[in-house]
């Protein structure tokens, strides 16, 4: 097992651009808001003062209405499409302009929670900065105060292509004028691995038609191409609050704390528009047709994570991930393996994810489903262990699939084995500069 910690921090090494990590070399070049916080998380284990770093320099780049990009292009590299240019049409701000799903006060929160005066220290800095980026979810995404959070793109949902979209980017028109444009990621990447061309095609149109807005929420949420409640998002901000909740309290922000038990509310309240009582799950809802996805993803399972649910939602989620991971070789798949659109090597229509099956897992713990839960992290580890640290992973075969040497893979790896990590490891973390590949 130590070999793999050892493998892990050298990914994690190969990919440190100084200050922050790229998701992978090539594929990924800039730093990504969510692969961000959780490669923090890994290397908390390692060097704290790297780890708070990480989020220092992601949310400098927050925008000033609250909103953390979801990239921050710290520097040139056209090794990446698209590119600062393609966001805005004076490329002034280096960073994409929307979202990301926001685990950054949960991953704040474990850091503080297991850690020392210092951490704390850190995380008061943070703080005003995370409340800022919560508020900026309900006002920029909830704008008509429904309760759930929307996103603009599918993108913003960190689950690129999953068929949660398939409604809502399908009825995407393509105009004849978006201009010619040339994928990158499929230089490095079997495309049988990676969104179609037809669906970037639907993401490029969302770009252009927030771009030609110049990003305007409202116009976004009101008239865009594409708007969708994400189980992803939702679940992930409830828990980030009840997360943020408690370290309002840790750390004594104690005005803070009556906004943020509202915010609860609120979502525990709006997450039930994502029960689909056609399947007997919690699912994507598709707003511009007010349709439901008939898909359930790994995301739907986020809802233990969120605490979100009656006993009899519960019961029937429970039922569903039994059934699930008794269908595929290893679990958590992205998409239910019975479902029509099931891939099992494309993207997010069938792979398994690291950072996802960490946030399950932790979300079954909750509720003392502890098979179900060590069912989820074996196989993360094992995976990794047979495969390396590929960006994603069939769950029929186990191959590592999408880019290599990645980041939050790795990270996940370590969070997991935590308590195997020696001085030994601490120490080459620390010592060996890094290497770019
Ligand atoms: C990509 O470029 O594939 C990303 O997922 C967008 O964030």
């Amino acid at each position: 097992m130590m070999t793999m910690i050892k493998e892990a921090i050298d990914v994690i090494k190969k990919n440190d651009r100084g200050g922050f990590t790229v998701p992978t070399n090539r594929l990924y070049p800039h730093q990504w808001n969510w692969d961000s916080g959780f490669t923090a998380l890994g290397i908390s284990s390692l060097d704290k003062s790297r780890a708070w770093q990480e989020l220092v320099m992601l949310i400098n780049a927050q925008w000033t209405n609250g909103m953390v990009p979801h990239i921050i292009f710290h520097e040139k590299n056209p090794n990446y499409f698209p590119g600062p240019d393609q966001w805005q049409k004076n490329a002034e701000s280096q960073t994409s302009c929307h979202s990301q799903p926001p685990v950054l006060a949960s991953i704040i929160w474990q850091m503080v929670s297991r850690g020392t005066e210092y951490d704390k220290m850190k995380a008061c800095t943070l703080f005003n900065s995370i409340m800022a980026y919560h508020r900026w979810f309900f006002l920029a995404r909830d704008p008509d105060k429904e309760g759930c959070i929307s996103i603009i793109h599918p993108w913003e949902s960190g689950r690129d292509n999953c068929p949660d979209w398939d409604i809502g980017l399908n009825n995407i028109k393509i105009p004849k004028n978006l201009e010619q444009y040339f994928r990158k990621d499929t230089s490095y990447v079997d495309k049988l691995e990676r969104p179609t061309d037809d669906h970037y095609d639907r993401f490029m149109t969302i770009l252009k038609y927030g771009r030609d807005c110049n990003w305007d929420n409202v116009k976004m949420h009101n008239e865009g191409p594409f708007l969708a409640i994400d189980p992803g998002v939702n679940f992930i901000l409830l828990r980030a609050n009840k997360d943020l909740y408690k370290l309002a309290n840790y750390l004594g922000y104690t005005e803070s704390i009556n906004e943020i038990r509202n915010w609860i509310k609120i979502l525990e309240q709006g997450c039930q528009k994502m029960w689909n009582k056609d399947i007997n799950a919690f699912t994507s809802f598709d707003k511009r047709t007010n349709t439901y996805c008939d898909a359930i993803t790994n995301a739907s399972f986020l809802c233990f994570y969120a605490g979100v649910g009656s006993n009899k939602q519960k019961s029937y989620m429970i039922d569903h991930c039994n059934r699930i991971l008794n269908n595929c070789n290893y679990g958590m798949p992205s998409l239910d393996p019975m479902h029509k659109c099931f891939e099992s090597k494309r993207y997010w229509r069938g792979p398994i994810w690291s950072i996802m099956n960490y946030m399950i897992a932790v979300g079954l713990e909750d509720i003392n489903e502890l098979c179900l839960a060590n069912k989820i992290k074996n196989d993360t580890i094992q995976l990794v262990k047979k495969n390396g640290m590929a960006e994603y992973f069939d769950p029929v075969t186990g191959i590592g699939l999408g880019g290599r040497d990645f980041s939050w893979t790795a990270a996940i790896h370590l969070e997991l084995l935590k308590d195997e990590i020696d001085i030994n490891s601490k120490h080459n973390f620390l010592n060996n500069k890094n290497v770019i590949n």
